[in-house]
């Protein structure tokens, strides 16, 4: 997946200024930056949700060339909210994934994808009643859904996370950072917009880091986060330290500002 030279704007606002993007397959990419730096942007423009100057490809293809019917068989979006108007159970929100067109009418599939996100046995449950975090997990469960069987399907699967972790317990948030590297693992791609920096350092490949609508900047984990990066862009002291066994980065915040 790449992107060249994205500009968003609404308005008279430019969200995105002139983006060049990068993610493979078989990676997890980050982006990461402090709210309002326009990740959840960049992963709608990505995803083809709204539309933006430069180009974009997915595995080869100008994104705007692709049917909806195409894209939704690719990739799979997580959106950062989701709001459900109808009282449908989980089952139900979990099979929209399957409305793709290219999916074999498997219905166990929404069962086996909960099963991923430990929400076996809630099936019958009210979506709405559902804490956060379950039903965040419940909307990965069904992006899972959407890209899981692509067999009649000769093309790299996407996932395009925004924020999967934003409202789970740790334990919850390693189970779903797990599946996304499992994809990769399989060959697909992901790429996951965090905040947690020490989440970012232990599962992504590469971080892209997004500051007021530009690319700060991009590369491996131990390449990008480092103390004058963090400094400037949060604007905070944030020390990087890292892990004697394999020098993993981690920061644990000093104090207060
Ligand atoms: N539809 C919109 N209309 C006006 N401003 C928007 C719109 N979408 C996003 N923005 C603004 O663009 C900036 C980037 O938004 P967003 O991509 O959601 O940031 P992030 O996900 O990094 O927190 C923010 O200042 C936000 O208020
Ligand atoms: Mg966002």
């Amino acid at each position: 997946m790449k992107a060249e030279n994205i500009s968003v704007r609404i308005g008279s606002k430019e969200i995105l200024k002139g983006v060049d993007f990068k993610a493979e397959p078989g990676q997890v990419t980050a982006i990461i930056g402090p709210n309002g730096s326009g990740k959840s942007t960049l992963l709608k423009a990505l995803s083809g949700e709204i539309q933006s100057s430069g180009r974009i490809s997915l595995n080869g293809h100008e994104i705007t060339a692709l049917k909806p019917w195409e894209l939704a068989a690719i990739r799979g979006v997580l959106p950062q909210a989701t709001t459900v108007a109808f009282p449908f159970s989980v089952h139900e929100v979990v099979r929209l994934g399957l409305a793709n067109g290219l999916a074999a009418e498997d219905d166990t599939l929404p069962s086996r994808a909960l099963m991923q996100v430990d929400l076996g046995g809630f099936e019958t449950r009210s979506y709405q009643n559902l804490s956060g975090g379950e039903q965040q997990r419940v909307q990965m469960a069904r992006v899972l859904t959407q890209v899981w069987d692509t067999k009649d399907l000769d093309q790299q699967r996407w996932l395009l996370l925004d924020e999967p972790v934003a409202s789970l317990d740790i334990a919850h948030q390693i189970i779903v950072l797990c599946i996304a590297r499992d994809f990769a693992a399989q060959g697909g791609g992901v790429v996951v917009v965090m905040h947690d920096l020490n989440l970012t350092a232990l599962f992504a490949d590469k971080v892209c880091i997004l500051s007021e609508g530009k690319v700060w900047a991009s590369g491996t984990v131990s390449a990008v986060l480092n103390n004058e990066t963090m400094q400037q862009v949060y604007g905070i002291d944030l020390p990087i330290n890292t892990i004697p066994a394999g020098g993993m980065p981690f920061v644990l915040p000093q104090s207060m500002i």
